[in-house]
């Protein structure tokens, strides 16, 4: 039965409808299409192409909705990424994940296929490899430098003497195409007004860059940046020709607490059945399988945490009184042999976790799933 429902459509059907397999990953369609409408229109209004990153759903369904074409421009962070999407017709992609040597055979591979993938490399000894690699197979692969504008990624600084070595090491077939660069410090701020400060810095990194290898006799045709906070807050992006944001498609809690998507905005949610319910320790088992389980979540923001840590604390001391009634211990002081585990059980009282935003949960009624 359940293999049967994972495999039929399950577009149209109630969230509390039992015969739905959990964990079942569900969108909600009507918010996706705001937040795809939101990055084509913000893109248009700064003059840049949309080029988005595609690993978060991994998609062609949202994918064919997101891009500008079906045939793209967008980008991905596996080269498996790169071949599903090509197979299934988009023919502009960006592999913005440094370059290993020994993959260039299947970049070779996708391209011959049809496919314009783009690789990235932010070193000498990786520009050479490329070059030789093309002169060997009499093949040409185009080739971003990776510039970080932030100090928080790969990449080469934008004053860097090092630009134009690894443009002048790119030869034979391996093309500069442009430049590329993601503001990773746009994830680790305080508030808004430092988004809009990393979104100009990330611009005016990759325009120095780009500028530089103009002034050394390159042609950079592709500027690009991009990342869900500062293509959200950017105001200005004069000198860059592409947008590559990615997260903003589902949303999630960690650009929520950033305050870049609000939570009426998240279209993923994870629903999970309650296999066990202990309401004598106000505990309840969830079935979440791997799609219930969030990778580590990556620190707030120190203001975020301010605001969150009463209520955070109010919660834990609750959970630990309802797991210690009588002994008056506090929660994290029980010993334990060996590591300790991280609990399985959810705390608070069981309950089914449908998405509790919405009133009438349903599963979309457009092609998503
Ligand atoms: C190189 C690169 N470009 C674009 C993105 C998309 O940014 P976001 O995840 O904030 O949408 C990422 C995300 O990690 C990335 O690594």
């Amino acid at each position: 039965m359940t293999n049967r429902l994972r495999r039929a459509d399950p577009v149209g059907r109630l969230l509390t409808d039992p015969e739905v397999a959990t964990p079942a990953f569900v969108i909600d369609d009507a918010k996706l299409q705001v937040n795809l409408d939101f990055a084509k229109e913000k893109a248009a209004r700064l003059g840049v192409t949309l080029r988005p990153h595609l690993k978060t759903h991994k998609s062609i369904e949202i994918a064919r909705r997101q891009m500008l074409s079906p045939e793209g421009p967008a980008t991905v962070s596996t080269l498996a990424e790169a071949r599903y999407f090509a197979e299934n017709g988009v023919k502009d992609l960006i592999y913005a994940v440094g370059i290993a040597p020994q993959k260039l055979a299947d970049v070779a591979a996708i391209r011959e296929a049809g496919c314009d993938l783009k690789i990235i490399l932010d070193n000498v000894a990786a520009a050479k490899a490329v070059s030789a690699f093309c002169t060997r197979r009499g093949v040409t692969i185009p080739v971003l430098i990776e510039v970080d504008c932030d100090g928080h990624r790969s990449g080469v600084r934008p004053e860097s003497e090092l630009l134009i070595e690894i443009a002048r090491a790119l030869t034979d077939g391996a093309e500069l195409a442009g430049v590329l660069t993601h503001a990773g410090a746009s994830y680790d701020v305080e508030n808004l007004a430092v988004i809009r400060r990393a979104a100009a810095n990330e611009r005016d990194g990759i325009v120095t860059a780009a500028n530089r290898l103009r002034e050394a006799g390159f042609e950079v045709r592709i500027v690009s940046i991009g990342s869900t906070p500062t293509m959200t807050h950017a105001e200005d992006e004069t000198g860059v020709t592409e947008i590559r944001a990615g997260v903003y498609a589902l949303g999630d809690l960690f650009m929520m607490n950033l305050g870049v998507v609000p939570m009426d905005r998240i279209a993923g949610t994870v629903l999970c059945t309650v296999i066990g319910h202990q309401p004598e320790k106000g505990q309840g088992d969830r079935r979440r399988g791997r799609e219930g389980h969030a990778p580590r979540p990556r620190p707030r923001p120190p203001a975020l945490r301010l605001r969150l840590r009463p209520r955070l604390r109010r919660r834990r001391q609750a959970a630990s009184r309802l797991r210690h009634p009588h002994d008056g211990r506090q929660s994290g002081t029980r010993h334990h042999r060996g590591r300790r585990r991280r609990p399985t059980q959810a705390r608070g009282p069981a309950r089914r976790h449908a998405p509790s935003h919405h009133a009438q949960p349903r599963l979309p009624d457009r092609g998503a799933l």
